[in-house]
């Protein structure tokens, strides 16, 4: 990378004492739960990507069809100079987004923030290939955490697609997008992508596929916290659950201990007893309305500007401007 920016604000040091936390603090709850942030490791992020593709998994597909046909459109009602990506890992979402932006003649910069400092890296030299003359500006951390330590300036729209809105909980959602807001000037923008509520009989099959995928990589998380923390987990004596909870709206996700256990992890120095049948939720995928997505828009200080969805209403892009 020659002219290129690259800020670290995320070490590996981070990431570590983080999974400990999580990992301490979700295990001793009652009833246990771990953060979905642990699936994505190697082999968890390959596993997500292999769930793209299965027949059953229409969200990213949706997205993207969404997107390709709405994108033209973002670009004009936008107008950014700036477009941040956070979480920005797919790489055909960014160009998506670019060659737009650069065909409205506004695009003068991307920033794309990730945890995966190698990822980023790579995602970065072939867009210096791809768009020469255009401003590159990475940030390696969690969006979680380290929004203010995004470059401010040159109009911005950050964009947060996928639906990953939905793997936060109703609290960390609100405090997320008002994080969002804050970091942002007024007139700057938020691209959120958002899976909506529809049939559970089309839902519940996106997270629990016949090959069995997504109940492997529901599992990764048992063998990240054994590699990782020096745990005994036996990955094949917890059963994937996936199931609708009509009431909040979500999918969770869950792992199911098939018989009674005790699991060590040695650097937490823990022991933890599962019951036969007793369940450790591992993911919510919140599904939202397009009133919900538009209340907690204007909730978090935004005003919501525009929205596009596919025909069969099952994904929503929305742009919202920061008042
Ligand atoms: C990361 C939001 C795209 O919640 O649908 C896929 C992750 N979990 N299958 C989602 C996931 C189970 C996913 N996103």
């Amino acid at each position: 990378m020659s002219t290129a920016l690259l800020d670290v604000h995320l070490t590996g040091a981070d990431a570590d004492a983080a999974l400990r936390a999580d990992a301490r603090a979700g295990l001793t709850a009652d009833p246990k739960q771990l953060p979905p942030k642990w699936f994505y490791d190697a082999r968890g992020s390959e596993l997500f990507e292999k769930i793209t593709e299965l027949p059953e998994y229409y969200p990213t597909r949706t997205e993207r069809a969404l997107l390709l046909d709405s994108v033209g459109e973002i670009a004009t009602a936008s107008g950014a100079h700036t477009v941040v990506e956070l979480g920005s890992g797919s790489s055909y979402k960014t160009r998506v987004l670019l060659d737009a932006f650069a065909k409205a003649g506004t695009l003068r910069r991307y920033v794309p923030q990730d945890v995966s400092e190698s990822a980023l890296r790579g995602a970065m030299d072939a867009l210096e290939e791809e768009y020469p003359g255009l401003e590159l500006h990475g940030v390696v951390g969690d969006f979680t955490r380290d929004l203010g330590r995004l470059p401010r300036g040159g109009r911005r729209m950050i964009a947060f697609l996928g639906g990953t809105i939905g793997n936060l909980l109703p609290d960390e959602r609100a405090a997320f997008l008002a994080h969002v807001r804050s970091v942002l000037e007024p007139g700057e923008q938020l691209l959120l992508g958002t899976g909506l509520v529809i049939d559970p009989a089309v839902l519940v099959p996106a997270y629990d596929d016949a090959a069995g995928v997504t109940a492997e990589f529901n599992r990764n998380v048992l063998r990240v916290l054994n590699r990782e923390l020096g745990a005994d987990f036996d990955e094949e004596a917890f059963a994937h659950v996936a199931l609708w909870d009509a009431e909040n709206e979500w999918i969770e996700m869950r792992l199911r201990a098939e018989r009674d256990m005790t699991v060590t992890v040695a650097e937490l120095d823990l022991t933890v007893a599962f019951a036969a049948g007793e369940e450790m939720r591992t993911e919510v995928s919140a599904k939202f309305r397009p009133d919900g997505v538009r209340a907690m828009l204007v909730d978090a200080g935004f005003e919501l500007t525009r929205w596009w969805s596919d025909r069969d209403g099952r994904f929503g892009l929305s742009l919202g401007t920061a008042l």
